[in-house]
């Protein structure tokens, strides 16, 4: 079997990105041994903090994002990070090439019941003439990033990446210690009849969503004329890989819940890498207005609808919304 960096240096990936990309892997084969260590490392439990976007920290929130920061600010190829732990932009190495955006632990209110949880980064070229430390490196529209992955602790640690030729999975091979190539060039069915939405939300949704999730609970008997599944695991991470490996569709739409936040997924760690690797396996990542990938970032810690997966189920709700 092909291992992770074969694989990449035949896709031509230049030293200096490959070194960023081993960086990440590094930290997540830390954070994934923690994580199967569970309550013997520690690592379950909440802290008495909040990170900036009032979310109460877990202690693996902590430790996954301590980790990332300090092997990732150790790397001369980094330019700068911005995390989901982070308030601002931190700043790495003056001649540093790569930013480097990430969600240390997504899922994190499945940390205590030994659910799935996972890394989701995205690696951009850092700009010429404007500060490292300076938000304004990471307001790149989503199709400037140059790679994006999720590392998935799940049963077995999986790695999802794409560097914009393919995306592919790799397998944590725990023995020796290497990511090896077990789904290569992924393709995700245009058609699917699998749907992921926190369904417990239903009344805060606009009109339009409910309407296409109404014709897709009623199945064979409605317009839709098929019969619908659903799944929801509470990681955007388990989600997305589902729909990489059996095709689906994924939503978290806008809702009316708390005024000031109408969306919950966040444009630079979670939406942005989800959308690039949905799209190099043949997948559409919208808002509900837009291609996700042309959103022109406002601020480091925006929020987004998304609306994600096989490409004529994310059309047909489309559509739905421009009734
Ligand atoms: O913060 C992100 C996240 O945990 C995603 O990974 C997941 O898709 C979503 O939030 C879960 O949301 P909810 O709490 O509504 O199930």
């Amino acid at each position: 079997m092909k291992n992770l960096f074969s694989v990449l240096r035949s896709d031509e990936v230049n030293d200096e990105l490959l070194r960023v990309i081993e960086t990440i892997v590094d930290a997540s084969k830390e954070i994934a041994f923690r994580v199967r260590q569970g309550a013997l490392a520690g690592v379950l439990g909440s802290t008495q903090d909040e990170n900036i976007q009032g979310e109460t920290q877990k202690h693996l929130d902590i430790i996954s994002n301590q980790l990332l920061k300090d092997l990732l600010l150790a790397n001369s190829a980094v330019a700068a990070i911005a995390s989901e732990e982070e308030d601002t932009v931190v700043a790495g190495h003056e001649a540093g090439k790569y930013l480097v955006a990430f969600d240390p632990l997504d899922g994190s209110s499945n940390i205590d019941i030994n659910g799935q949880i996972g890394t989701i980064f995205s690696i951009y070229s850092a700009l010429d003439l404007i500060p490292h430390h300076s938000e304004l490196q990471f307001q790149q529209q989503g199709q400037q990033q140059v790679c994006a992955g999720y590392v998935f602790y799940g049963p077995s640690t999986l790695l999802a990446i794409t560097t914009g030729k393919g995306t592919r999975c790799f397998t944590l091979d725990s023995t020796q210690g290497n990511f090896l190539l077990t789904a290569d060039k992924i393709q995700i069915a245009a058609d699917t009849q699998e749907f992921a939405i926190n369904m417990s939300n239903a009344r805060f949704w606009n009109q339009a969503m409910r309407a296409y999730i109404d014709d897709l609970v009623l199945g064979e008997t409605g317009p839709r004329a098929k019969r619908f599944n659903m799944r929801w695991n509470a990681a955007m991470v388990g989600d997305v890989h589902r729909v990489l490996t059996r095709s689906g569709i994924f939503l978290y739409p806008s809702d009316t819940r708390n005024a000031k936040q109408p969306a919950k997924l966040r444009l630079l760690y979670e939406a942005n890498p989800m959308a690039m690797l949905i799209e190099n396996a043949g997948g559409k990542a919208c808002s509900e207005t837009q291609r996700i990938l042309d959103i022109q970032p406002q601020q480091l810690h925006e929020r987004v609808a998304v609306i994600l997966g096989s490409a004529n189920e994310v059309d047909e709700c489309l559509n739905y919304l421009r009734r």
